[in-house]
């Protein structure tokens, strides 16, 4: 069953609504990102299995050591998930950092794939897939279709700062298997294809391209 969690993490909010503000700078937005990236990172990895593994000493006595029981792949969406890339791959360093390049097509709309770094066989149990904004759900929903088709089974997650409601209702039409992290869902995609009021376009913003 798929699912959709708002997050309602106080700093989030906080964050999320000077990101939204069309004065913020680059460099704040790169930050921001960042740090909501992980706010929202902590929420998707809270129910990732962990495994014992042998008697450890600390200073004061011995104890049980734990290890994450998968391999988790980070799919980073360019570009703009590659703001969410290092801030996730701070909270889990063993992760796999795999690439997908798809564009959103300016007049249909349409997903292009025009990059895909993915090993021929799959290399991790789980993926986690990044990706800022979910407009109309289109360049999601070639993504997870991408990872079935390479051979990921498991349930895939989706760790994104803003996505449209209809966005989010086309991704489960498509694909009963996703879990959604998202810092917020509005209500409008205008006919461009852009999320109202949303952030504008997250990669213009992260990289300051007209
Ligand atoms: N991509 C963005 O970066 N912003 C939107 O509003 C829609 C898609």
């Amino acid at each position: 069953m798929s699912s959709v969690k708002i997050s309602k993490h106080p700093l989030v909010a906080h964050k999320l609504s000077i990101l939204r503000n069309k004065n913020t700078k680059p460099k704040q937005v790169r930050e921001l990102l960042n740090e909501i990236g992980q706010l929202l990172g902590y929420e998707a990895t809270a129910d990732l299995p962990i495994k014992e593994t042998n008697i450890l000493t600390s200073p004061l006595g011995e104890y049980t050591g734990v290890e994450l029981a998968t391999k988790i792949g980070f799919v980073v969406v360019l570009r703009s998930g590659l703001s969410f890339a290092e801030a996730l791959h701070e909270i889990i360093p063993s992760a796999r950092i795999l690439h997908l390049g798809i564009f959103r097509e300016k007049v249909s709309l349409q997903p292009v794939e025009y990059y895909n770094k993915l090993p021929s066989v799959p290399n991790v149990d789980q993926v986690i897939v990044l990706e800022p904004m979910i407009a109309t759900g289109g360049t999601a929903i070639a993504a997870i279709s991408i990872l079935r088709d390479w051979g990921i089974k498991s349930k895939i997650k989706f760790v994104t700062v803003c996505a449209s409601k209809q966005g989010i209702e086309n991704i489960i039409e498509n694909h009963h298997d996703v879990e959604i992290f998202v810092g917020a869902v509005d209500e409008v995609l205008d006919e461009r294809g852009y999320i109202v009021p949303g952030l504008g376009d997250a990669g213009d913003r992260l990289y300051d391209t007209p």
